[in-house]
């Protein structure tokens, strides 16, 4: 196991405030930075091999690389705070640990991509995270790390934090956008992509919380440290969450590939007297996977191996007291509830999964509801305006491929054959 980058301050006294993260080296990265030119810090940040943080797993250096340098229009950059995958709590812990980490980020990417202006986009019910990077960004401005002439070097930068009002979908870059020009958050069609067009139809990279996080880690020391770590394709060190069935949940950073047994041996295990049923590499948007996959790499090309997606890196994990097609039916709720209605496979199509999986968990389905929802599901994947829905239709097959037998037992069994309430276990 190699020292944590992302979190190795985040025991420090007050790690939130200036005085903290710089005693720990903090800023250190923003004056190298500054003494180098900006197209240089792209090539380093492509070099490293650092991938989008966010789920996609897109190469940061080269999103940074798009935006065109001609255009006369302003540029911008856009930090996705609004981290609201289901599991996923690895941006929020950052942020309030360490928040200076991310605005050094936020310094260097905007001079690397020339951009005077970023924005950080957070979920609106975190108030105490949004409060904490307001704190660090006042801190940054009066230490003079953001405003005019940064540090002497005649760069200028201005850092908004920006609360959004609580849609998942607004976690979409194109939605988010929309949000941040004061309109309902809902995706807009790519292309154009935002690097092209994004807020106010400027160029604008945005980034996820820990991929801009990772950036002054990779100034510091060097792109050939970052991509020393990890697999081939998938570098550098990262966050993991870990949630539900485990003794010690919470989030663990480890090298990229790493696998789900090495992370729940350092979660102190599977809860006590109990064994892992099936978990999600990347929240619920992400096919579930079995016991079967703990020695998968958790990289992007690793969990694609099986069928699934790296996605958050949130690891949420069922033992066998859980009830698939209830954990299921919990998720398909959470989608329909967040589609934003703008196109109908998703608004329609979410809707309906609900519907079946309420029959089916409630014992009144039939085998033929079992062919009707993957039939839905195909019909919805891939023909939505966003990646909603493709996360929606992701627990449900794979829940049927693995645990067909499960979802039969309901019409068997006439009801859930799980009692929630005793956790009694299905034989
Ligand atoms: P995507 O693969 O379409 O795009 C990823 C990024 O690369 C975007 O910033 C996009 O603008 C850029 N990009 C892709 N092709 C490009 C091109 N040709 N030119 C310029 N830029 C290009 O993925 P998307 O739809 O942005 O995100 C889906 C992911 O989001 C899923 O994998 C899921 O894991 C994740 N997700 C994360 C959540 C969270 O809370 N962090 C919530 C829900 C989903």
């Amino acid at each position: 196991m190699l020292t944590p980058v992302l979190s190795d301050n985040w025991d420090q006294i007050n790690a939130w405030q200036l005085s903290s993260y710089q005693r720990t080296g903090g800023y250190d990265a923003l004056r190298t930075a500054l003494a180098m030119q900006p197209a240089d810090v792209v090539t380093a940040v492509k070099d490293s091999g650092l991938r989008g943080r966010g789920g996609a797993g897109f190469p940061t250096g080269m999103k940074w690389s798009f935006i065109p340098q001609d255009n006369p229009k302003p540029k911008y950059l856009v930090v996705n705070a609004d981290e609201s995958e289901p599991g996923t709590c690895k941006d929020i812990p950052l942020m309030m640990a360490s928040p200076h980490t991310l605005v050094e980020g936020v310094i260097i990417s905007s001079y690397a991509i020339r951009a005077s202006v970023a924005f950080i986009y957070v979920r609106g019910e975190v108030l105490h995270v949004i409060r904490r990077l307001q704190q660090a960004v006042q801190e940054a401005k009066d230490a003079g790390f953001i405003g005019t002439n940064i540090l002497g070097t005649g760069y200028d930068l201005d850092v908004v934090v920006h609360a959004g009002a609580g849609a998942y979908i607004c976690g979409e870059e194109t939605a988010l956008l929309d949000s941040l020009e004061g309109r309902r958050g809902q995706p807009r069609l790519r292309p154009p992509f935002p690097a092209v067009a994004g807020l106010y139809g400027c160029p604008t990279v945005i980034n996820n919380v820990e991929s801009i996080a990772s950036v002054p880690a990779i100034i510091k020391n060097g792109a050939d440290w970052f991509s020393s770590m990890g697999t081939e394709k998938s570098k550098g060190m990262t966050l993991y969450s870990l949630s539900g069935h485990v003794t010690r949940p919470g989030q663990y950073e480890a090298p990229m590939g790493i696998t789900l047994r090495q992370l729940i041996d350092l979660a102190g295990g599977v809860r006590e007297g109990h064994e892992l049923k099936f978990w999600t590499p990347g929240g619920s948007s992400t096919p579930l996977l079995t016991a079967e996959h703990l020695d998968v790499p958790l990289d992007y090309e690793g969990v694609g191996s099986v069928g699934s997606m790296l996605g958050t890196k949130a690891l949420q994990i069922f033992d066998e007291t859980t009830c698939v097609v209830r954990a299921v039916l919990r998720w398909t709720e959470f989608y329909k509830h967040e589609s934003c209605g703008k196109c109908t496979p998703c608004r329609e199509g979410t809707w309906w999964l609900v519907q079946i999986l309420e029959r089916l968990e409630h014992g009144k389905g039939t085998e033929a509801d079992l062919a009707t929802l993957l039939d839905l599901c195909e019909n919805i994947t891939g023909r939505s305006f966003c990646a909603l829905a493709d996360g929606a239709t992701a627990p449900i097959s794979s829940s049927i491929q693995h645990f067909k037998d499960e979802y039969l037992a309901h019409f068997e069994h006439g009801g859930c054959p799980f009692d929630p309430m005793a956790s009694t276990v299905f034989a």
